[in-house]
């Protein structure tokens, strides 16, 4: 696991969008697995600028998001497919049939994942996964006693994952119950996990997450066991690493071959 501190969330979405461009570059056809919620949102402006100032081009690539709302229509302002739309999408080049989100909609919930992993196996796998995390530790809808093994499926969400959508929603009670997520076996299976945590309030879970033992109880922390998982944190997400001294001392010292 590598882990770099950046003095704000600014520096870190640029880093992070650096990353995401390289992969973009060195492989045209790249898998990329994408994210939701507030903390990529930054690294989404980046990757757009990138793409109408430097010409990096997305027409290549293939693109699948973690998660998606059971029962909300891809329109509602608060579906997955807006956001991505209204943050990404709309702005970038990848060819609107190669864009994979998860079917809140669907009629056959076990058909439809299934169906989701063939597809990222069918495309190669994906060759980075941009994860963000949740106070619980989550990652994708991966609430805290997710199988470490788990694929495509239905979650329940946690009562805390709810209050923080709820203000998206117009109220905790608008917000579903039940989302589609990729599992955590879906993402260790990406070949690079690019995890982004921004602010005091991540503190905590990205301490477990990174330092912690690994447990279901805390899902982010299975990427301890993923060979190429990067964390670009701000400062204040890095507040409670034991570690950290040293995680900046390595970056720091890093020869330039190994920089992004
Ligand atoms: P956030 O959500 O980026 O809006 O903080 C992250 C998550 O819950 O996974």
């Amino acid at each position: 696991m590598e882990i770099i501190i950046c003095p704000d969330s600014l520096e870190a979405s640029e880093l992070a969008a650096r990353i995401v461009a390289r992969t973009v570059r060195e492989k045209p056809h790249a898998v990329l697995g994408l994210a939701t919620g507030n903390t990529p949102l930054q690294l989404y402006r980046n990757l757009v600028r990138m793409h109408r100032e430097n010409g990096l081009d997305f027409g290549g690539v293939t693109s699948f998001n973690l998660d998606e709302y059971v029962g909300i229509p891809p329109a509602h302002p608060s579906s997955f497919h807006s956001y991505m739309w209204a943050h990404l999408f709309s702005s970038l080049n990848i060819p609107r049939e190669r864009i994979n989100i998860p079917d809140g909609m669907t009629t056959d919930i076990p058909a439809a994942c299934r169906k989701y992993e063939q597809a990222i196996r069918s495309a190669g796998g994906v060759d980075i996964q941009v994860l963000g995390i949740g106070m619980n530790g989550h990652i994708g809808f991966n609430e805290p006693s997710s199988s470490l093994s788990s694929r495509t499926r239905i979650k329940t969400l946690t009562e805390e994952t709810r209050s923080d959508a709820a203000a998206a929603f117009g109220g905790e009670d608008a917000v579903p119950n039940h989302v589609l997520t990729m599992g955590l076996g879906t993402i260790m299976d990406s070949k690079m996990c690019l995890l982004l945590a921004f602010g005091k309030k991540k503190a905590r879970s990205v301490a477990l997450a990174a330092e912690g033992p690994v447990t279901s109880m805390v899902p982010g922390s299975v990427l301890q066991m993923h060979p190429r998982a990067i964390f670009v944190l701000d400062d204040e997400a890095a507040d409670e690493l034991k570690m950290a001294d040293y995680y900046r001392w390595v970056d720091q010292h890093k020869p330039d071959w190994q920089k992004y």
